[in-house]
């Protein structure tokens, strides 16, 4: 099978795709042919050796895939060969075939189609985690999403509306912030020439926003804190723009305000069921119309090194996503 190789830690142009062996399962594992993966800004720090998990070398990016399972280990109960599945194993999905761990695994949802579903995991999963466990985000309060026309911002604004409320979507350009307003933000900010701080407290009549979900870090993450209102929370999602801010703690203070870290991977090792009803949650609001990943932009296995170094220059709207059959 093909798969697309990261062989030293280093620049995405060294990544080739290359013939491989076929995936064997061992226990409690399934292998899943791969329709459908998409790409995700941490596969991109993977590749560099710049994430948090360092997987041993060789290995293929892609966190998350949808396909249909060919063959499973012993102990795997619920899962068997001709299953259309979406999945996130955390690496391995830019290959024709994933050994993915079987409580990785869910079924696609009724009608999702394999691209979509590819789009499904990793970044709606987070967004819920993130707003509805972390952030208690209710029905009526302000939502600002930083880096909204990203991954994980656009897909923070279609879960902020499905649970009722108004999302203020700040991102780098006017073409980025027509994407954010068409998946449904009520109001927009250009961060790149407009004052953060001040556009929020003026679409918030002064009183500021109750959450902020940040998946950018740097300056902006200050602007926005500073503009969160009594017992405001601000979600730390990521740090896309390279940099990790350090914000002085009175700011917390005076406005009883809350710093929340958010580990979606690391969550669903602790809470496999919450992450099962998550799941469930997300097909019901996509079954309803509710939410739809923003697929821009479809690729080879070959030309998914080019469209990694397309995310890090925040030239993607939304979700790239890879076709190994292609
Ligand atoms: N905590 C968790 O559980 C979790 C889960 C998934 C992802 N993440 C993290 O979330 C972050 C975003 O991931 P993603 O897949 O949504 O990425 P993405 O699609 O590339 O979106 C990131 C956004 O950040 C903004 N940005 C600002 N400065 C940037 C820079 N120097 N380089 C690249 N982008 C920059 C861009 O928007 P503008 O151009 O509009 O500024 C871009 O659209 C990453 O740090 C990732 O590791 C965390």
């Amino acid at each position: 099978m093909k798969a697309l190789l990261c062989r030293e830690y280093g620049p995405i142009d060294r990544l080739k795709v290359e013939e491989v062996p076929s995936p064997r399962p061992g226990p409690n594992e399934v292998v899943v042919e791969v329709k459908a993966s998409s790409l995700n800004f941490p596969d991109a720090l993977l590749v560099q050796g710049l994430y948090q998990v360092k997987p041993p070398l060789p290995f293929s990016p892609g966190m998350e895939l949808a396909g249909v399972v060919t063959q499973v280990g012993t102990g795997v109960r619920n899962l068997e060969p001709g299953d259309r599945v979406i999945a996130s194993p955390g690496r391995g999905g830019f290959a024709q075939e994933c050994l993915v761990p079987a409580e990785r695994v869910s079924r696609l949802p009724a009608g999702m189609d394999y691209e979509t579903g590819s789009a499904f995991m990793l970044t709606y999963c987070t967004s819920l985690h993130a707003l509805q466990d972390c952030g208690h985000l209710a029905p009526g309060e302000t939502l600002v999403v930083l880096g909204a026309a990203g991954g994980v911002g656009s897909s923070a604004i279609e879960v902020a509306k499905a649970m009722g409320a108004r999302v203020i979507a700040a991102a780098s350009s006017e073409e980025k912030l027509a994407f954010c307003q068409a998946l449904g933000a009520d109001e927009t900010i250009d961060y790149q020439t407009g004052d953060l701080r001040q556009r929020i407290l003026d679409l918030t009549s002064g009183k500021g926003a109750e959450v902020v979900y940040d998946p950018v870090g740097g300056t902006h993450t200050e602007a926005a804190l500073r503009a969160t209102a009594w017992r405001g929370r601000l979600l730390v999602i990521g740090f896309a723009s390279g940099v990790i801010p350090q914000v002085k703690l009175n700011l917390a203070l005076l406005k009883e305000r809350s710093l929340i870290g958010v580990y979606w991977g690391d969550w669903v090792q602790r809470d496999p069921d919450g992450q099962r009803r998550n799941v469930e949650r997300l097909a019901e609001w996509f079954a309803q119309g509710k939410i739809r990943p923003a697929v821009s932009e479809r690729v080879a296995l070959a030309d998914a090194p080019a469209a990694m170094t397309r995310l890090l220059q925040r030239k993607v709207k939304g979700k790239v996503v890879v076709v190994p059959g292609a």
